[in-house]
């Protein structure tokens, strides 16, 4: 396998308690060929690695809607989309390029609605006091976060937050 780019991502958006961590041997390159993604766990910690079109990049294996396992979604080039609610992410800028059908608040606190995939039967909507619609309303969507990674005589080693 060509040595792989890894993906460069926006500072601000590298994950809490990484910044002083020591890389940790992850897994074998061999093991994560282009288009393909994996989890890795390590106490309530799981990690996605994932080979992007554009390089490797370890993010969180939770959605950032709620908190679903990105694992079990699918990787497209560059799009990451989440098995649940339609949410899927531009794992170069950690940003959403489909908002999740649920709605909610962008990072931003911008609100979007919930809406219905094309044909799809709608649901009847929910009352605006009902709970449901009111935690919905108020869940936000946040941008992925990273982590640091490098491959070191064909391992994929990862900074683990301390
Ligand atoms: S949990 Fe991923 S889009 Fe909702």
């Amino acid at each position: 396998m060509p040595f792989p780019d890894l993906l460069p991502f926006p500072p601000e958006l590298q994950a809490p308690g990484t910044a002083d961590a020591p890389f940790e041997p992850a897994l074998p390159l061999s093991e994560l060929p282009p288009g393909s993604m994996t989890r890795l766990s390590r106490g309530d910690l799981d990690l996605l690695l994932a080979h992007s079109a554009d390089g490797l990049l370890a993010t969180d294996d939770r959605c950032p809607h709620m908190s679903a396992p990105l694992s079990e979604g699918r990787l497209e080039g560059c799009t990451l989309h989440c098995p649940l609610h339609r949410g899927s992410f531009d794992v170069r800028d950690g940003e959403v390029l489909t908002f999740p059908t649920t709605g909610g608040l962008e990072a931003d606190g911008t609100y979007r609605p919930t809406w219905t995939p094309a044909g799809s039967a709608s649901k009847p909507p929910l009352k605006p006091d009902d709970p449901k619609a009111r935690a919905r309303a108020m869940t936000r969507v946040r941008r992925l976060r990273y982590y640091p990674l490098r491959v070191r005589d064909g391992v994929i080693e990862v900074a683990w937050p301390r």
